[in-house]
């Protein structure tokens, strides 16, 4: 069942380092303390009036957590958890497939769901308000539509972009949690959680080097504890402080800030390309040689709780702190936003 679930809605290559790291009980759940109290609450409620969880509708940026909370609500509810995603569900005959299979209680998991296609999502309408399925069997002058009664199942739906959803689907979740980028110091008891997991020696400033650059996010300090341990093993005795950290961390391209390679390029972009902007999120994909989406999706929400963008109605805009990190003077005047 574990294998299914990574399997299918990861799209990183590191299956098994993800599970292996990956907790499964709330109480391994570092952070999002308010999402993770709600949630618990929710559980325990349900468990106590013997019902199945309400629907929930998990949101943000990538590698926050919301699959790792799914696994964890089907476990602390004793069901099981089916997993799939909105692009894979291609016809109306997929959803009934997994609709129909699954057991009172149990959850499926429906990963990017804003991708999931319109007519689908009105099949799942009724699905999650009335535990009814009416679907068509056959074609032409035998078409036929057919109620299928389905069990009290519990849908999570997990997305990267929530206002990409249609009002109708977002209003058929009762339970709706955004999780939000972490702070050093609970990424720094994430990386000290993974270090003793992989049985990589570390010390605290060496813990709190990698998580103050993670971009706020446990996927990537996950990553980065492994790449920081081959550096701690080749260029030192492997074991992983401040120092060590920082070397790793500097010719993996990644600053004090945790800005990578790509949020440079962004920023860079943005000020000398487009004199600060405002720029349109697709001129931008293309100077940077970035899918739109994953800039939208991925680089853009870290930069601009970070104070390096800001996003207008006219595109987006560089900040005083952007033209500081690539070194350039900003414009006496301000950008052309006039937003300082
Ligand atoms: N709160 C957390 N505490 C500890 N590890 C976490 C936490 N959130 C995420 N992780 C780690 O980050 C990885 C990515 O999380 P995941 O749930 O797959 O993110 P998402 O589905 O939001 O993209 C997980 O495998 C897990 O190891
Ligand atoms: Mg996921």
């Amino acid at each position: 069942m574990e294998e299914r679930i990574i399997s299918d809605v990861l799209t990183k290559p590191d299956v098994a380092l993800e599970l292996t790291l990956r907790p499964s009980l709330f109480s391994d759940f570092t952070g999002q303390a308010k999402v993770k109290e709600r949630l618990e609450i929710t559980v325990q409620a349900a468990k106590q009036r013997g019902e199945a969880l309400d629907h929930i509708l998990l949101s943000g940026p990538p590698g926050l957590g919301k699959t790792t909370l799914a696994n964890i609500l089907a476990k602390s509810m004793g069901t099981n958890l089916k997993s799939t995603s909105g692009p894979t569900i291609e016809k109306a005959g997929d959803l009934a497939g997994l609709l129909t299979n699954l057991q009172e209680g149990d959850v499926l998991f429906i990963d990017e769901i804003h991708r999931l296609q319109k007519t689908i999502e009105e099949y799942l309408y009724p699905a999650m308000e009335d535990f009814k399925l009416d679907i068509i069997i056959d074609s032409g002058p035998n078409a036929r539509s057919v109620r299928l009664n389905l069990p009290r199942f519990t849908l999570i739906g997990a997305t990267t972009r929530s206002g990409l959803l249609t009002a109708p689907l977002l209003t058929r979740f009762p339970v709706r949690e955004r999780l939000d980028y972490y702070q050093a110091e609970q990424l720094k008891t994430i990386v000290i959680r993974a270090a003793r997991l992989l049985n990589i020696e570390m010390d605290e400033t060496g813990a709190m080097e990698i998580a103050r650059r993670s971009r706020g996010t446990p996927r990537i300090a996950n990553n980065l504890i492994r790449r920081v341990r081959d550096y701690a093993q080749v260029r030192s005795d492997g074991r992983v402080t401040a120092a060590i950290a920082d070397q790793a961390l500097a010719m993996l391209e990644i600053d004090e800030n945790g800005l990578d390679e790509m949020d440079k390029r962004i920023l860079e972009a943005i000020i000398i390309k487009f004199g600060g902007g405002p720029v349109g999120v697709n001129s931008l994909a293309v100077a940077v040689g970035e899918e739109p989406d994953t800039i939208e999706e991925v680089y853009e929400p870290y930069l601009i709780m970070e104070g390096y963008l800001k996003r207008t109605n006219q595109g987006r805009v560089a900040t005083e702190l952007s033209y500081k990190k690539i070194g350039i003077q900003p414009p006496p005047s301000g950008n052309q936003q006039g937003l300082f």
